[in-house]
């Protein structure tokens, strides 16, 4: 190969960029209105469930084929199955380019918050919301900032960018959080939004529940387009991946789990419904800061934004570094070009994203669905990349690892750097959830998810009675 790959230098450097790129708007912004149209405990039940038994495996998997063949997502099928099973790297490309594009518009929300509650410019509330995301020249400066910045460190290249800024942009997310919810505990409502995110009914949970809930812990691990074969390319031998996979589904889970304690004991103290979608944080956030004063509203306020804006970085840098590292192995693309070139396509890719909240009313009723109704783009974009493409992206990888590269090849990789894995039950587990409890889970809730979405056909309403 004639272009440098470069490397992870430490371990604890690959586990940050990996926590750093699950770690994100998944966990901030969509867990909480996932949750919250969910139907509150029942559904963080199922996302729990559905990340450890059925994520976790998946996540071996990706990050076993990507430090065995040291290769991007595409490169990897080829190299250890056979030409015909790049499709798998293709449908993670097209998810990856899909899933930034939009990304990117709702980061660029996060930021364009904190610029405005920094610079004390912004109205509080939730009209607010809705005039901040139709006014696509500001949100489209703001989305041009962010995916310039995000391209700088990409071009940079894996070791000198993508490992410094996780380094310090992780642990400050952390502190920032428990700040946050350290406050929030004091706020008289915080009860009564702890009971709807702990205490569950299970009566809540129907199919649309369950895939959702499925979706959300894909998205959310940055699990089933090679974004972790991507990034377990660039790991050394001696690092141990079962350990390391377990050490990221942990901080992923924990941050989702704890942004439920910083947000509900907020929506509830506000006498909102937690049920809002897209915009719940964003509408209904800034009237807490606003309640708190002007000058006490507005640093916590803009210190909020920071931290989302922060998480949503690590988590860009991840997106766009699947499609750079497979135009770099694949096409022999120099880093800084190709870096470059997938940012501005991706980019345009995402103008119509832009528009579809507020400021094009044809792209804000984009289409209309049999099961999922009438959605604008950028939802409509969310249901094919994550709730569709992610979990069938899982689904192949398993079966791909468990029957094309075989059972053998995986236990001898993953034997590697970790000595004390041969025979504990922990392989046991993901041998046998990759060989088994994914391909037949994950098949079937793709299937139920696609008949019940675009054709409105419920499956398991007919099966089940
Ligand atoms: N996991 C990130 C979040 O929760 C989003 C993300 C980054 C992602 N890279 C990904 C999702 C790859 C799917 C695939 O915000």
């Amino acid at each position: 190969m004639s272009v440098q790959r470069g490397g992870f230098s430490t371990r604890i450097g690959f586990i940050l960029a990996a926590a750093g790129s699950a770690v994100g708007l998944g966990n901030i912004w969509k867990f909480p209105f996932e949750v919250g149209e969910g139907g509150g405990a029942a559904f963080v039940v199922m996302y729990l469930a559905f990340c450890f038994i059925l994520c976790f495996p998946v996540l071996v998997a990706e990050i076993s084929i990507g430090r065995r063949t040291k290769r991007n997502a595409v490169g990897a099928f080829k190299v250890l199955g056979h030409k015909k099973w790049a499709f798998i790297g293709y449908l993670g490309l097209a998810s990856g380019v899909l899933i930034l594009s939009f990304y990117n518009v709702v980061a660029a929300w996060a930021f364009g918050y904190f610029i405005d509650i920094l610079f004390g410019t912004f109205s509080v509330g939730g009209e607010a919301f809705g005039a901040f995301t139709k006014d696509w020249v500001k949100v489209g400066s703001y989305a041009i900032i962010f995916m310039v910045t995000t391209a700088f460190i990409v071009s940079r290249g894996i070791a000198g960018g993508i490992e410094r800024a996780a380094r310090i942009l992780m642990p400050t997310l952390f502190i920032m959080i428990i700040g946050l919810i350290i406050y929030a505990m004091t706020l008289p409502n915080a009860f009564e939004g702890l009971k709807f995110y702990l205490v569950p009914d299970f009566g809540e949970i129907t199919g649309s529940v369950v895939y959702s809930a499925l979706g959300q812990a894909f998205f959310s691990l940055s699990l089933g387009m090679g974004a972790l074969i991507t990034y377990g390319s660039y790991l050394s031998k001696d690092s141990n991946i079962v350990k390391s996979a377990a050490q990221i589904t942990l901080m992923d889970v924990g941050v989702a789990f704890l942004a439920g304690f910083m947000i509900f004991p907020f929506v509830f103290t506000q006498g909102l419904e937690p049920n809002g979608g897209p915009g719940l944080i964003f509408a209904t956030l800034p009237g807490v800061f606003e309640s708190l004063g002007y000058w006490a509203g507005n640093v916590i306020g803009a210190f909020f934004f920071l931290l989302l804006s922060f998480a949503a970085f690590t988590s860009t840098i991840s997106l766009l570094e699947v499609p750079t590292a497979y135009m770099v192995d694949e096409h022999e693309i120099p880093r800084s070009k190709a870096t470059w070139i997938v940012a501005a396509v991706i980019f345009v890719v995402g103008i119509p994203s832009l528009l579809s909240n507020g400021a094009s009313e044809a792209l804000g009723q984009f289409v209309s669905l049999a099961g999922a109704g009438t959605l604008d783009f950028m939802s409509f974009v969310g249901l094919i990349a994550n709730d569709t493409f992610l979990p069938l992206g899982g689904f192949l990888i398993a079966v791909f690892v468990a029957y094309v590269w075989r059972k053998e090849n995986f236990d001898k990789e993953l034997a590697e750097g970790a000595d004390d894995l041969k025979g504990s039950w922990l392989q046991s587990y993901v041998n046998f959830a990759v060989s088994y409890i994914c391909p037949l889970l994950l098949g079937l809730i793709f299937v139920v998810t696609v008949l019940d979405n675009f054709f409105g056909v419920k499956l398991l309403t007919i099966l089940l009675g």
